[in-house]
């Protein structure tokens, strides 16, 4: 059987709760983010799979809430984080779309009743990254980056590197997202430098083929 990509489905049953928070996410979500978030889930579940990540089941809830906050405008992202508690730091402040993990936890919370850890780190990191994220963290940044609908110059290598090695594949696409954001001129979250940084100083290395 395959699934809307054409990738064979990986074997994984859905749960009550996975279909609650996908009929959530769906109603939320514009038809393409809603497909993203489809194409999170199936890579999760594979990239889960190879790595045996115990909490895959916890993960692929993640990958239906991640982006639910992800279309509302940056004043309404704003006003919602505050309604909702969210701690927010200045850079989030200058850029709202920064929050929108951290929305989803909240809404989530309040809606769901989802307080896992391990959704509530994925979903959190998965814009940015950040130093100390889990396996399961990275896993799911990767996931999100690397699903069935994303088009960067540098994607195939990014898929293949995924299956080989989280951390250099995690070096490897953030390195080319900060390389596209210091080109746009764009704010910089600190979280992904010190990401990156936490990468470099444990040794983590890849080679740069793309200009
Ligand atoms: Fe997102
Ligand atoms: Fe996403």
């Amino acid at each position: 059987m395959t699934n809307l990509h054409g990738y064979p489905e990986p074997r994984q049953t859905t749960s009550a709760q996975e279909t609650q928070a996908r009929d959530w996410a769906q109603a939320r979500l514009s038809p393409y983010r809603f497909m993203h978030s489809e194409g999170v889930v199936e890579t999760i579940t594979r990239l889960g799979t190879h790595y045996q990540i115990a909490a895959l089941p916890a993960l692929r809830l993640a990958g239906w809430i991640h982006d639910a906050a992800k279309e509302l405008p940056p004043d309404e992202l704003l006003a919602l984080a505050e309604a909702l508690g969210c701690a927010i730091r200045p850079v989030e402040r200058a850029c709202p779309d920064l929050l929108h993990g951290e929305v989803a936890v909240a809404l989530a919370r309040r809606d769901l009743g989802i307080d896992d850890p391990v959704i509530t780190s994925a979903v959190r990191y998965h814009t940015t990254g950040a130093p100390g994220m889990s396996q399961a963290d990275r896993a799911f940044y990767l996931a999100d980056l690397i699903e069935p609908s994303r088009s960067y110059a540098w994607i195939m290598q990014a898929r293949a590197l995924a299956y080989e090695d989280l951390d250099v594949a995690l070096l490897f696409v953030i390195t080319y997202q900060l390389r596209r954001l210091l080109k746009q001129g764009a704010i910089i979250d600190p979280r992904a430098m010190e990401l990156r940084n936490e990468l470099l100083l444990s040794g983590v290395q890849f080679v740069l083929r793309q200009p």
